[in-house]
């Protein structure tokens, strides 16, 4: 198999599906998801193809983007036309349909396979951090939602069709969703990466509350 051959076709056939979605799930969201896999497999382990094609493939089925059946069968076409063999395709289908973050409400995802589990922690550390901060107030921002209401409280999701019906200021998907992502690491490595973002946006929530001079969500976590 040619390795560089191969990924520069998937990297063009990614490419090509996202130019048309938002730029919270663009390319350069899956370059660094890609870069963030690759570090964490220097330490892990893992086979790189598995790894770096299942990082560039992972939103490909997202069903906030594509009709998951159709991507699937267009998915399964092009790594065919590429002579990926169909062990591998099964493989990197199964990877990228059990990474999402919103499927983890309704599913135990303790048991993944290596590969999936580095390109899991690899996206959670794209919605962390300052990058996370800017991906978060970009989607806000697209969605014409407010940056904070002190009155809204956040909200404990049980479900993901209840995740993806709030339409909630911005500032609580950071107690709905990114404050809670260091806990969902599942690879020492990403751990480690994640306690630094986790505490970037601690420290920028702390300031944004002082600036407003209002803490009311102080309790909430
Ligand atoms: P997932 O598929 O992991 O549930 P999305 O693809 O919906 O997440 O989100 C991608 C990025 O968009 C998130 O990391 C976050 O920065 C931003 N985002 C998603 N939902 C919201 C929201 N309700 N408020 C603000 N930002 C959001
Ligand atoms: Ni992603």
């Amino acid at each position: 198999m040619d390795y560089q051959n191969n990924i520069k076709r998937i990297e063009e056939y990614v490419s090509s599906k996202l130019s048309v979605v938002d730029a919270g799930h663009d390319m350069s969201h899956i370059n660094r998801v890609v870069i963030n896999a690759k570090v964490i497999q220097q330490q892990e382990g893992g086979r790189l193809f598995v790894v770096v094609a299942g990082a560039l493939l992972h939103d490909i089925l997202d069903e906030k983007l594509f009709d998951p059946t159709e991507a699937e069968f267009e998915l399964r076409d092009f790594l065919k036309s590429i002579y990926i063999s169909l062990d591998e395709i099964n493989l990197l289908v199964s990877l990228i349909k059990c990474i999402s973050y919103g499927s983890e409400f309704d599913n135990n995802k303790d048991d993944l396979f290596l590969e999936a589990k580095i390109v899991s922690d690899a996206d959670k550390l794209d919605a962390m951090g300052a990058i996370g901060i800017a991906r978060t107030f970009h989607f806000g921002g697209y969605k014409n939602r407010k940056i904070y209401d002190i009155d809204v409280s956040p909200v404990r999701y049980s479900s993901t069709k209840e995740y993806r019906k709030s339409a909630a200021p911005t500032i609580n998907h950071f107690y709905e969703k990114l404050l809670l992502l260091k806990d969902k690491m599942k690879t020492k490595t990403g751990k480690l990466l994640a306690e630094q973002r986790h505490l970037f946006m601690e420290k920028y929530l702390k300031q944004f509350f002082e600036e407003i001079q209002e803490n009311p969500f102080d309790n909430f976590l």
